[in-house]
Order: structure tokens, then C-alpha cells, then sequence
């Protein structure tokens, strides 16, 4: 258990690869935070944690808003006293040729 009573926030859990992250984690002992801009779906993997006898819980963030990064990250600390481990895991992927990537993205 590598990561046993570790608090491990993971952005962009609720789906995909960061849901991986954070059921690998969990695996290891993480008190993990499922923290996503889809607060239903972050509930929902965080609630699938929880029933495996792993502690868990899902928050709402959008990592591009600072405020809500604050309060997330405020809810995280009052409720386990501080943070181990971030991953930083949201984002969106824009894929076009080179020559034509238009510059605003
Ligand atoms: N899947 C791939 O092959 C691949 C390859 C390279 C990089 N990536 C990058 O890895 C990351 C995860 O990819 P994935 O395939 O698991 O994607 P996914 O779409 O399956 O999951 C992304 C998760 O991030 C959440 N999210 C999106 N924007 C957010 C925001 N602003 N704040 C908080 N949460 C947000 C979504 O609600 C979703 O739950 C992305 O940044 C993606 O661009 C993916």
C-alpha cells in the first residue's frame, strides 16, 4: 500500500484516464478526491471508491476557474486536514494538422 492515508486530489476523474488514476490509487491505500466539472459523474466514481472500503469523495471543480479550484481544494483540507498528492489530469485535447491550427486555440 504505497499510499496509505495519502489525500490524492485527481481533476478529470470522473471518466477516462484520470478515473484510472484514481481506482489504482484507491488500490494503494489513497483517500482519493474525484474532482470534476461533472459533479454527478464525480459522485458516482467516487461513490464506486467508496463501496470497494476505500475512502473517497467527489467534488465539483473547473480547473480553469480559480475560484472554484480554491473552494474545492478548501472543502478537501477541512475535511482531511490537507493535500498529498495532485494530479492534474483535466484538460481537452485539440488535434489539427500544424499549418492549420487556428491560433486562438
Ligand atoms: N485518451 C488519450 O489517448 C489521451 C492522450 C493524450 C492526452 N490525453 C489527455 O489526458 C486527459 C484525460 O483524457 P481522457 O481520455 O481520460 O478524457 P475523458 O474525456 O475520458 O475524461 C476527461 C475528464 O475530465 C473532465 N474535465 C474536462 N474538463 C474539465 C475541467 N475544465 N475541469 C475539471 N474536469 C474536467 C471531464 O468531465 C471528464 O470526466 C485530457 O487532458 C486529454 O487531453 C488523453
Amino acid at each position: 500500500m504505497k499510499l496509505k492515508g495519502k489525500v490524492c486530489i485527481i481533476t478529470g476523474a470522473a471518466s477516462g484516464i484520470g478515473r484510472e488514476i484514481a481506482l489504482t490509487f484507491a488500490r494503494e491505500g489513497g483517500k482519493i478526491v474525484i474532482a470534476d466539472l461533472n459533479g454527478d459523474a464525480a459522485h458516482a466514481t467516487a461513490a464506486e471508491i467508496a463501496a470497494t472500503g476505500a475512502s473517497a469523495m467527489g467534488i465539483v471543480m473547473n480547473v480553469v476557474d480559480e475560484e472554484q479550484v480554491n473552494t474545492g481544494i478548501d472543502e478537501v483540507v477541512g475535511a482531511w486536514g490537507g493535500v498529498d498528492v495532485l494530479v492534474s489530469n483535466a484538460g481537452i485535447q485539440i488535434i489539427h494538422p500544424l499549418e492549420a491550427f487556428p491560433f486562438a486555440e
